[in-house]
This record gives C-alpha cells, sequence and structure tokens, in this order.
C-alpha cells in the first residue's frame, strides 16, 4: 500500500471516529433530556395531584406553575386556566423579605389562560372575579436607583398590595401593578396598563387606565364620562 493510500485510509478512521464520538454524544444528551422530561412531568402530575387534593373545587388547567403555594388561599369553584402561574416571593437573592406574601384569591374566580401574578407583599381578589389571557399582576418591582450594575442587584421595591374587588373583569393583556386597587364590578379594557386605582362600577381602558365610562344605578346605564362633565346625564348618549 502506498504512502498516499495509507494517510487517505488514516484520515477516514480519523472521520468515523469523530462522527461516531459526536453521534454517542448526541444520542446522550437526546436520552438524558428524555428522562429530565419524563421525570419533571411526573414530579409536576404528583405537585397537581397534590393541589387538587387540598383544593377539591380547584379546576387546575395544565401546564399551571406554582412558587411557594403555601402563601396562596384559593377560594370555592376557582378556575384557573392552561399555562398559568402563581408565583409567592418570600426571599430576595437569599435574604428573606420583611413579611410573607399574601395572595387571596376569592370564590368564583374564572382565568382563561396564562394569567401570571408575581406576589411579594399581598395580593387581594374578591369572589366573581373574570380575568381575560394573558394578564400579567405583579406587586412589586426592583428597585429603581441607577447605582448598581443590574437592577437586579437592587433590593425589591414591594407596593402597599393590590385589591381587585368583588365581580372584576379585566380583559385580555392587561397589565396591573403595584399599589393599585380596582372597584367592585369595574371592566378593564383589552390591553391596559393600570397604574393608578380605579373606582367601583367603572370601565377604564388604555395605558395608563383612565375610567371613560361609569354606571348609574339609576338608569341602569353606562355614561361615558364626558357626557357626565358637559351634561350631567344624557339619555341620548347612553349606551343601553
Ligand atoms: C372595555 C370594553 C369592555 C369597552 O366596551 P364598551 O363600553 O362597549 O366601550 P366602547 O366600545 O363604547 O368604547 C368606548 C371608547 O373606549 C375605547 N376603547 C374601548 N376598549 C378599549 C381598549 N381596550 N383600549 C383602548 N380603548 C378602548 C373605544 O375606542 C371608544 O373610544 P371613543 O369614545 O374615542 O370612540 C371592551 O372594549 C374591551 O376591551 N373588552 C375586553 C375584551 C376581552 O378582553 N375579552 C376577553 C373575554 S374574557
Amino acid at each position: 500500500m502506498n504512502i498516499w493510500k495509507l494517510y487517505f485510509l488514516m484520515n477516514c478512521c480519523n472521520l468515523l471516529m469523530i462522527i461516531c464520538k459526536d453521534m454517542v454524544y448526541y444520542m446522550y444528551r437526546i436520552i438524558r433530556d428524555i428522562i429530565t422530561l419524563f421525570a419533571k412531568k411526573i414530579k409536576n402530575l404528583k405537585k397537581r395531584a397534590i393541589i387538587i387534593s387540598q383544593n377539591p373545587s380547584l379546576h387546575l388547567g395544565s401546564d399551571c406553575v406554582f412558587q411557594n403555594i403555601e402563601y396562596i388561599h384559593f377560594g370555592e369553584g376557582v378556575v384557573l386556566g392552561d399555562g398559568s402561574n402563581l408565583l409567592c416571593t418570600d426571599e430576595y437573592k437569599g435574604a428573606k423579605l420583611a413579611s410573607n406574601p399574601n395572595l387571596y384569591i376569592g370564590d368564583s374566580f374564572h382565568c382563561t389562560r396564562n394569567l401570571t401574578i408575581q406576589c411579594a407583599g399581598k395580593i387581594e381578589i374578591g369572589n366573581n372575579v373574570l380575568v381575560a389571557s394573558d394578564v400579567f399582576i405583579i406587586d412589586y418591582n426592583h428597585g429603581v436607583l441607577p447605582i448598581k450594575d443590574n437592577y437586579l442587584d437592587n433590593n425589591l421595591d414591594i407596593s402597599k398590595g393590590i385589591t381587585i374587588c368583588d365581580g372584576v373583569w379585566i380583559g385580555n393583556n392587561v397589565v396591573i401593578l403595584g399599589g393599585v386597587s380596582i372597584g367592585k364590578k369595574s371592566i378593564i379594557g383589552a390591553g391596559s396598563v393600570v397604574t393608578s386605582d380605579i373606582p367601583e362600577y367603572s370601565i377604564a381602558v388604555g395605558n395608563p387606565a383612565h375610567v371613560i365610562k361609569r354606571y348609574n344605578q339609576e338608569t341602569m346605564a353606562w355614561i361615558k364620562i364626558c357626557d357626565e362633565k358637559m351634561w350631567g346625564i344624557n339619555d341620548s348618549k347612553i349606551d343601553k
């Protein structure tokens, strides 16, 4: 065999070894990922079974995540749609927070899907609250002082809490920030960002959310704010 043939053969063997090594490595990674996935699924199913056994009237969608569930109160008949995340934080960067979080969810709460609640202080949700998809509620911030390299390094700035009263309806893609209260039977329009209190029986929309209509108990109709201001109650502009 001449030297070139030998050289060619050796290179082929080398290449084959590299391919085999890579194949073994990728096979190992695939098998490891499959086992991890199954282990995670089984762990989640076990967790889910425990949560349901402790809260028998809770209707739980798939892929819901709970962090520190011991700080969450579920009322009767709560429906949590697929992909919802209820995350309670009692420590930050290894240090315990001054007080434990408290997430209270009242009776007959219904959320469609992908609700995320991040609670480090107090969030109180009344009875019969309806929440559409992809809503985000958070009662804290990273401190906003721009001195440290990363805002993550600031202490958490925990608000005075969030209150969502009985019978509120929150539209799709709403964001509710810390320290606000939403009054009884109010409606928050899709895509709104709630940064300040919304009184009861009001419809609020936009970023920041502002009240556009108020419910008149006597006429049993929603009245536009501009009509209230200009004319008092103007029948021609009342939405029946
Ligand atoms: C808030 C909502 C209920 C308002 O209903 P409505 O009283 O019939 O309001 P109107 O359609 O009369 O609109 C009044 C004004 O608010 C504006 N508006 C309505 N919804 C808005 C919203 N989500 N964001 C910004 N502006 C909005 C309208 O453009 C209108 O403005 P104009 O007066 O300048 O024309 C409705 O628009 C909404 O957002 N629904 C939520 C939908 C949803 O998420 N469904 C999920 C099912 S659970």
